[in-house]
């Protein structure tokens, strides 16, 4: 969600002027937009602030031109007074609901004075209502978001107190933008929401939509050639979400479907409200409608009170599914968050081999994934020009990276491959003749 609030941070901006550029010193202005899931992500900000810093100094004395810093995102939102104390020359501070007022924001810069001009609130107005329409084409494959906020209270989380209560954008919001996005060039959409599968948004005769509805209604849009979202909640899963999984061909066969944990013991900790036997039915519920339905997961270890019991009953969930791919972290205290203040910490010791233990497993299921395609013809979405010379790169249904010899197609098409080679992370492709 970050990559796409960026992007719209620059559509804000460009009325302004301004215009993207890769080159930090080229910058008259520094935006840093940042994460604030885990400790790692939100001290990553103030060392970055730090290296701003020395060149925006250097810049005033070597060059007189001023650099202007601004923070935004969830550490803006949940450390924007430490921002402001600990780094007095940051100029601009906004949260992830409150972006679309940077252009009033940047008004009223005043390089002479310090501190910083913030807007960390989160404001009554849709700030999609106020966001200009983007000022670039996003690509084949671009991200669309349609929820935001969570009300779900996972106990270990910070999104409901930084990103705030769960918010879904109007029927004819999505749509529009979803349209504009189309008509320049995109093919693939990523519906984006904390917990994208509880949208419910207001239809244009006032009735509500579920998201499976939603999804109905994109996939009639001219130029759509594919469809995914990302991140769903086990519990928001509802009928006609499995049922577009069957009956939408263009809703890529790929779910990705957090679980956290497999002890019902920390589920019941973690606040996640459901069981692993929800969990499992539900896999095999999709798998039933689609054969080929890839899961991704994401999981946390040493959460507090974690047994190796409960650890053991993780690594046999994971045995069970069979992730194509997954996302696993160290449990992470996060200030204001129940499970913080529990005085069952686990030792970070065990954290860290808990955490080997569990990617290996991880690994060797998408290594398998990834094998599986060998020898197979499968629809590639071509994204872009491959780091490596002389090749493109792109996506398949079940989101690997596939590349290929850039005499294949033109980026935006969809051309059937046959996979060569696989590794723990991407395919080789080549031409069918
Ligand atoms: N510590 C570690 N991982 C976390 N996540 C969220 N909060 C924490 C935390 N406090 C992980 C969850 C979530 C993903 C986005 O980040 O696995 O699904
Ligand atoms: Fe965080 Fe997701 Fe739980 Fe919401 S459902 S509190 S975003 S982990």
């Amino acid at each position: 969600m970050n990559v796409y609030d960026s992007a719209r941070m620059a559509d804000t901006l460009a009325p302004l002027g301004y215009v993207e550029t890769d080159k930090v010193d080229d910058a008259d202005m520094v935006v840093i937009n940042t994460c604030h899931i885990r400790e790692k992500a939100s001290e990553k900000v103030f060392s970055e602030l730090g290296r701003l810093r020395r060149m925006k100094e250097t810049r005033q004395s070597e060059q007189n031109r001023d650099m202007s810093i601004a923070v935004a995102g969830c550490v803006a939102q949940a450390e924007g007074e430490e921002i402001a104390r600990r780094a007095p020359w940051v100029d601009v501070i906004v949260g992830p609901q409150a972006y679309h007022t940077l252009p009033e924001l940047v008004s009223k810069l005043d390089p002479s004075s310090r501190g910083a001009v913030m807007n960390t609130d989160f404001p009554v107005e849709d700030k999609f209502d106020f966001l200009p329409e983007e000022h670039a084409p996003r690509g084949p494959a671009a991200f669309l978001s349609v929820q935001e906020g969570c009300d779900k209270f996972c106990t270990f989380c910070v999104v409901p107190y930084t990103r705030g209560a769960e918010f879904s954008r109007p029927v004819k919001s999505i749509i529009d933008e979803a349209k504009r996005l189309l008509a320049t060039g995109t093919v693939e959409l990523t519906l984006l929401g904390q917990n994208v599968n509880a949208w419910h948004g207001m239809a244009v005769d006032g009735s509500t939509w579920n998201f499976g509805r939603l999804l109905y209604a994109l996939a009639e849009l001219d130029g759509l050639k594919r469809l995914r979202y990302v991140t769903s909640h086990p519990l928001d899963m509802h009928d006609l979400l499995f049922d577009a999984h069957v009956e939408i061909p263009q809703l890529m066969p790929y779910l990705h479907l957090p679980v956290q944990s497999g002890s019902n013991r920390i589920l019941e900790a973690m606040n996640r409200r459901h069981d692993r036997d929800a969990y499992f039915k539900i896999i095999e519920r999709l798998r039933h409608g689609r054969a080929d339905m890839a899961v991704s997961g994401d999981f946390i270890v040493g959460f507090p009170g974690e047994s190796d019991r409960d650890f053991a009953d993780t690594l046999n969930l994971i045995n069970e599914v069979k992730y194509a791919s997954a996302y696993s972290f160290k449990y992470s205290p996060r200030p204001g968050t129940p499970a913080a203040s529990d005085d069952m910490q686990i030792d970070e010791a065990v954290k860290s081999e808990r955490l080997a233990g569990l990617q290996q497993l991880l690994t060797s299921q998408q290594q398998a994934f990834n094998h599986s395609k060998l020898d197979q013809v499968m629809d590639v979405l071509i994204e872009r020009p491959a780091n490596r010379a002389g090749q493109k790169a792109g996506r398949s249904p079940w989101m690997q990276a596939v590349h290929f010899s850039e005499d294949v197609g033109q980026i935006g098409d969809i051309v059937p491959l046959k996979i060569v080679s696989a590794t723990q992370n991407s395919l080789a492709g080549q031409a069918v003749i």
